[in-house]
């Protein structure tokens, strides 16, 4: 696995790959990998020739009361991990690489940025979509994987890739989670076993919304509610939001025409969480 601590650096390698006649697959991460961020290593793994990653902890995609410091930074065993995977380049730039003192031109998709997390996180989605924008310019990739998890942020990189005619296909891969249902994050880190615990009504408050949508309840404010009075049972979490839009423009849906996505965000103690689900037609 080729290191890259540099944009140049990291231009040589996708260079050499290129006149190789490689198709390139790539999957940017802030590290402290898990299996959510290695499933789409795998993903990429099996459609491209050859797979890079980044491990950048983005500071543009934190808010100034945010966990940018503590945010967790596991290089060793990230590359470990990856070296594991066959991973062919592994881009990990310092924050200076690609914010040189200066820089003022940031990518910002109107609209969506300031639905869901961007509603509660200002400044967050423009943060994503502007290294996002950087990382492909660098990597040049032909195709790059993104989860489920953050399912606005799919969908912001999908309009960004489609609005500034990017050449790069998007592919969102499934929510990995633990074995009793807690979506996979590099944030499940700073849960104590107590937090842990609560950090699962998450999905529980998910899973009560499909549920009653499955025996026929079609009204999305009865179904939010439902939703919402579950979360509140559980003393240990504070809900941040609970919504079911549109997919692709993350508007609040009246009717179920076409499929849905619930979206919950809680903090447990002081960490943000973050879960969704679909609900087909
Ligand atoms: P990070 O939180 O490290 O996530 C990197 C990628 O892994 C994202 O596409 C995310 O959706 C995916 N991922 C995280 N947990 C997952 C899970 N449980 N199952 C499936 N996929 C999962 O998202 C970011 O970093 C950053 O915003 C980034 C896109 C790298 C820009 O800085």
């Amino acid at each position: 696995m080729k290191i890259c601590k540099t944009i140049d650096e990291m231009r040589l390698a996708r260079r050499e790959a290129r006149r190789a006649g490689m198709r390139l697959g790539f999957v940017p991460t802030m590290g402290a990998l898990h299996e959510g961020h290695l499933s789409l290593v795998r993903a990429a793994k099996s459609a491209c020739d050859a797979v890079a990653v980044s491990i950048f902890v983005n500071p543009l995609q934190f808010g100034p009361t945010e966990d940018l410091g503590r945010y967790p930074r596991t290089f060793e065993r990230d590359s470990g991990l990856l070296e594991n995977e066959a991973v062919d380049m592994l881009f990990v730039p310092p924050a200076d690489e690609m914010y040189p003192p200066g820089a003022v031109t940031y990518v910002t998709v109107e609209g969506l940025s300031d639905k869901l997390c961007g509603r509660s996180r200002p400044g967050h989605f423009r943060g994503v979509t502007t290294v996002v924008a950087k990382l492909f310019h660098i990597v040049e990739p032909d195709a790059a994987f993104f989860g489920q998890k953050d399912a606005a942020q799919s969908t912001i990189i999908r309009r960004m890739v489609q609005d500034l005619n990017l050449p790069v296909e998007i592919v969102v891969c499934p929510i990995v989670r633990e074995p009793d249902g807690l979506a996979m994050s590099s944030r499940n880190a700073y849960l104590d076993p107590q937090q842990r615990k609560s950090a699962l009504v998450l999905q529980r408050s998910l899973l009560e919304i499909k549920n009653q949508f499955e025996r026929g309840e079609r009204n999305a404010t009865n179904l939010i509610e439902a939703g919402k009075q579950l979360l509140s049972q559980e003393a240990g979490a504070r809900l941040d939001y609970l919504e079911i839009v549109d997919p692709s423009t993350l508007e609040p849906v009246t009717q179920f025409d076409r499929p849905a996505l619930v979206a919950v965000a809680a903090f447990v103690g002081n960490t943000r969480l973050i879960d969704n689900i679909v609900v087909p037609v």
